[in-house]
């Protein structure tokens, strides 16, 4: 079976699941888990259930897809992403994008706990990203072009769509937030970066670093989707404090970030229909 056909199963097995065709889709980074606790008239699909589907295996993620209405809005929510530092390949890491592309979802959300490099941000900082710098060394794209899914060589000079830049923005001002606009560099992990690849990112332009999101949003702007990412710093990047670096440090900022990043993500979530972009 090929890839796309893998794809093509994947998607019917999940639309045979649901109820609404998703409007978003909202993937959840580490320790985000409680904005699928605000979504009504729910249905769950563990990972493993869907054809094709990798499975989850960094702690902190659940694996799930979590679909439902949130305010008006039908979603479908994705508890657990497949990082490359797990020893997915790319295809697999991209395959729920992949998904939901081929279920015609327009918006694609998604969130991340990064280090912070600019000396203007803190842990805890929300920061929307704008561009990235794929450190990763490797693209998803790479092998033969699915036409049917996107160009050869397809723009990323507005892989982050702006009216979604400025529709969070505004649903943050509202809420009395404060966010930032940021670039993000992918590094692939699983260990943290050093102190001299920090210094080298921020002469780059990196404002925050991770180990995730570029490959998706990559797949997902081949796709013609409309991404939004929300990063929230879980701590000074390396050699920025004296402090060395843990995933336990990590958990513990977003689960005290995850209250504002929910709230962040629901109130632009509600105002998609609204803005009509
Ligand atoms: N580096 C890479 N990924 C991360 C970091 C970091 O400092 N913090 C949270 N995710």
């Amino acid at each position: 079976m090929s890839y796309r056909e893998k794809v093509q199963k994947a998607k019917e097995f999940i639309i045979n699941r649901i109820r609404q065709r998703p409007e978003a889709a909202v993937v959840l980074g580490s320790g985000l888990g409680a904005f699928a606790g605000s979504i009504q008239e729910k249905v769950e699909i563990p990972y493993e259930e869907i054809p094709g589907w990798p499975s989850s295996t960094a702690p902190g993620h659940l694996g799930k897809l979590v679909s439902g209405i949130f305010g008006s809005t039908p979603v479908i929510v994705m508890q657990g992403r497949h990082h490359y530092y797990e020893g997915y390949s790319l295809p697999d890491v991209v395959f729920p994008v992949r998904v939901f592309g081929e279920m015609k979802i327009p918006y694609y959300f998604a969130t991340n706990a990064s280090g912070g490099i600019s000396h203007s941000l803190s842990p805890g900082d929300l920061v929307l990203i704008y561009d990235h710098i794929n450190f990763q060394g490797h693209n998803p794209l790479r092998g033969g072009n699915e036409d049917e899914w996107g160009p050869r060589f397809p723009d990323m000079t507005y892989a982050y769509d702006r009216k979604l830049i400025e529709l969070t923005e505004s649903a943050a001002s509202s809420l009395n937030m404060q966010v930032k606009r940021g670039v993000y560099a992918a590094f692939t992990g699983p260990s943290f970066e050093t102190p001299a690849e920090i210094r080298m990112l921020r002469i780059l332009g990196a404002d925050v670093v991770g180990m995730s999101t570029v490959p998706e949003v990559i797949a997902a702007r081949h796709m013609g989707m409309k991404i939004c990412v929300i990063s929230c710093v879980a701590n000074y990047a390396a050699g920025m404090t004296e402090a060395p670096l843990t995933h336990e440090e990590v958990l513990k900022e977003m689960d005290k970030a995850s209250g504002r990043l929910v709230g962040l993500l629901q109130a632009v979530i509600l105002r998609l229909r609204n803005a009509g972009s």
